[in-house]
């Protein structure tokens, strides 16, 4: 049990930050009196409209008692569907036993309390907790200076919690109440027990009305107030991309596994969706693998790209589990060593990636396989996998999905009302929302020229099954994958064989060439399989080609389009202060989207991308964190070039 908390006179106390948590008689009135009273909950719970969402951020998570207060009054005040999101920020988590000594024995909130220490763990640096059908909890365990960076929200409530001033001063800087300003909600309301003039000048400046009131019981004032001036300036990513349309209707270009995994994360949310595919039907592209695999391959860095894999491979997982038909082939996935650097670096990935992976003899592999192994390698126990084309087929199968095949889309115009018009020629579809999921395509549309996607000709090679192969009970990655045996529509047994990477060829053609790479790359990497398929006896079943659509930093490019000359005008500051900020007024193409370059990993990079953007397309808080999205932004390509003055003259 970590010792920053003890008791006195019945109050839990802070040993860090000398000051108690709440009262020990009167914790939860006091929550009650400062935070839901002044920020006028129970008017605005009662209020909200079928559906609403409504989000509160607090500072100092503590316990819990706050949560667990508000949701027990959004319980009593709605029923009509709406949803409470409550978000908090919490550098010292305290334990499950802290919780329980500190909560279990306050009658008026234990039918909460019990829900909420059942699913209660700090063990990520995330949590998000889905307490009941309406009431969603995110806690992000870190200074709050990092949550800062993390949160994408807009606030409609802030509890401001983060003990006295003068004991954390830490807690309540100038940047947390500019921060504030920006995340909150156009009628935000905040409250705090505190009226410390360090705390009142910052958030006045922030552009906060602030009314000062008498304290709880014998304290002796405390604030709260309401946005008024809602500070704009801020870094070039964290501005949040609003949809301002009002129709809940989209129009999406392909039908690949982006486009459909769009299409079906909005349909979740009540949207109505067209996709329009050039081809004559759904996921005959790159998307029509028969077997996908479920593949990151991680590093031991800090970077970008190993923090979106992870948070991929977690999602896909989690989602292909929950959406079921048995389409997830949960096989497991073995990673060996494709060059001795990454034969040194699996102990420290399987050690910082303990949560996906676990580093296996050879001996142990080779049993879990079912064919001898040479070497080492990664365990991925919850990874498998997945037909690509079947997986698209069950998505598309939404009742709000509308599939239009064999038209292929030449022109997107803006309407004259800020919509779009998007043509094959000879039909004219019209939306205020329109996603861009064309794979290498994207950027043959004038709007989104600007994408530097790089096409990658893959292909794969079908071998016919045998008895020995068979045996083979796990995928097997290192330079290329091998696959368990699966059925194809002609009722032959197979493996397939993965996957060629062509830099220069362009053609659709499955060839012999490409057949013979991949069979040789088995031969070194899995050489029992090579024999167990009958070695160069094997019984060759066709193969296929698909174009891999890639970008610079190996991360998809999913988020809004700009207008791009006067994107970069904007930005043009960045040449000479990389720090600076700038106001909310961008210049996006409103309602204009892309989801591309999900290079050789479809199934974790377009899953997570789809439920990113549907949250940002449908104005949602998102619990993943805002620096994960800036990561994907389709401009981040622009504003490096910016900044390395590559624009010498602007427009
Ligand atoms: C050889 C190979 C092996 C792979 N192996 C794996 C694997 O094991 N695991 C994994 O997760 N991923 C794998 N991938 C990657 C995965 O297949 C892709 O990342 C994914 O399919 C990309 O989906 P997408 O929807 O972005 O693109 P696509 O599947 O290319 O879909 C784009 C769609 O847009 C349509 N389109 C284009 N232009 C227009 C237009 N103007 N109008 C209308 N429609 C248009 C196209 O016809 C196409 O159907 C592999 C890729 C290759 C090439
Ligand atoms: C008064 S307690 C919060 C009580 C809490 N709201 C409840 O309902 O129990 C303040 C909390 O803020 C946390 N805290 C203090 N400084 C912080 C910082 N810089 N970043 C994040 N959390 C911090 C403390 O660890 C403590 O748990």
């Amino acid at each position: 049990m970590s010792d920053n908390i003890r008791w006195i006179n019945n109050s839990p106390f802070s040993t860090i930050y000398k000051d108690i948590y709440f009262s020990k008689e009167y914790g939860i009135e006091e929550s009650e009196y400062v935070f839901l009273h002044h920020n006028k909950l129970k008017d605005r719970f009662l209020q909200l409209g079928a559906n609403a969402r409504f989000t509160i951020i607090e500072s100092g998570f503590g316990t819990g008692l706050n949560f667990l207060c508000a949701w027990k009054l959004f319980d009593s005040c709605v029923s009509n569907g709406s949803k409470l999101h409550f978000i908090s920020i919490e550098k010292h988590p305290l334990t499950k036993e802290q919780l329980h000594s500190c909560l279990s024995e306050r009658s008026s909130i234990h039918k909460y309390y019990k829900k909420f220490i059942k699913s209660y763990n700090a063990d990520s640096k995330t949590m998000h907790y889905q307490l009941s059908a309406n009431v969603s909890l995110s806690v992000y365990f870190m200074d709050i200076s990092e949550a800062m960076q993390q949160i994408r929200a807009s606030a409609n409530a802030w509890f401001l919690d983060g003990f006295a001033p003068a004991n954390n001063p830490e807690m309540w800087t100038v940047d947390f109440f500019n921060w504030m300003s920006v995340h909150s909600h156009k009628e935000a309301t905040f409250a705090t027990f505190t009226a410390a003039r360090i705390v009142r000048d910052g958030l006045q400046n922030a552009g906060f009305s602030i009314v000062k009131s008498p304290g709880f019981r014998y304290k002796r004032d405390m604030i709260s107030g309401y946005i008024k001036n809602p500070r704009k300036k801020t870094k070039p990513w964290n501005i949040p991309v609003a949809n301002n349309s009002n129709k809940k209707t989209a129009t999406i270009i392909g039908a690949g596994l982006s486009g459909i995994s769009c299409a079906y994360a909005l349909a979740q949310r009540n949207w109505k969706v067209t996709v329009i595919e050039d081809s004559s039907n759904i996921a005959t592209g790159t998307s029509g693998n028969l077997q996908g695999v479920i593949y990151a391959k991680l590093s031991e860095h800090n970077s970008a790209l190993n923090k979106f894999l992870e948070a991929g491979v977690t999602h896909c997982v989690n989602f292909l589990d929950a959406f079921g038909k048995n389409l997830f082939n949960k096989t497991g996935v073995i990673q060996t060593a494709a060059d001795e650097y990454y034969f040194q670096k699996q102990e420290a990935i399987a050690a910082k990636y303990y949560e996906h992976a676990s580093l296996v003899e050879s001996q142990e592999l080779s049993v879990m396989i079912g064919l001898p192994l040479a070497v080492s390698g990664l365990y991925f126990a919850n990874c498998g996998w997945v037909n690509l084309g079947d997986l698209c087929k069950e998505l598309s199968k939404h009742k709000n999905i509308n599939i239009e095949t064999s038209s292929k889309i030449t022109h997107i115009d803006q309407t004259s009302a800020g919509g779009w018009h998007i043509s094959d020629g000879s039909k004219t579809w019209e939306d205020a929302t329109v996603i861009i999921a064309a794979g290498n395509s994207a950027n043959t549309f004038k709007q989104a020229n600007y994408l530097p996607l790089k096409s990658i000709r893959g292909q794969i090679t079908y071998i016919a099954a045998t008895k020995q192969s068979k045996k083979l009970a796990k995928c097997v990655c290192s330079n290329g994958y091998v696959t368990p045996s699966a059925i194809n529509s002609m009722g032959q047994e197979f493996h397939s064989i993965g996957a060629t990477f062509d830099l220069h060829s362009t053609s659709a053609i499955v060839s012999t060439n490409s057949h013979k790479q991949n069979i040789n790359k088995l031969k070194s990497y899995f050489p029992a399989m090579f024999e167990a398929l009958n070695g160069d006896a094997m019984q060759l079943l066709g193969g296929r080609v698909g174009f891999r659509c890639t970008t610079p930093d190996y991360l998809p490019v999913v988020g809004p389009i700009v207008e791009t000359s006067r994107f970069i005008n904007k930005f043009k500051k960045l040449t000479t202060n990389a720090n600076a900020e700038f106001n909310q007024d961008m210049p996006y193409l409103p309602g204009l989207y892309v989801s591309s370059g999900h290079g050789s990993r479809g199934l974790i990079s377009c899953l997570l991308s789809s439920e990113l953007l549907a949250k940002v397309i449908n104005n949602e808080d998102c619990i993943e964190s805002q620096t994960l999205i800036n990561s994907l932004n389709p401009n981040r390509f622009l504003i490096r070039d910016v900044k390395r003055r590559v624009y010498s003259s602007f427009v």
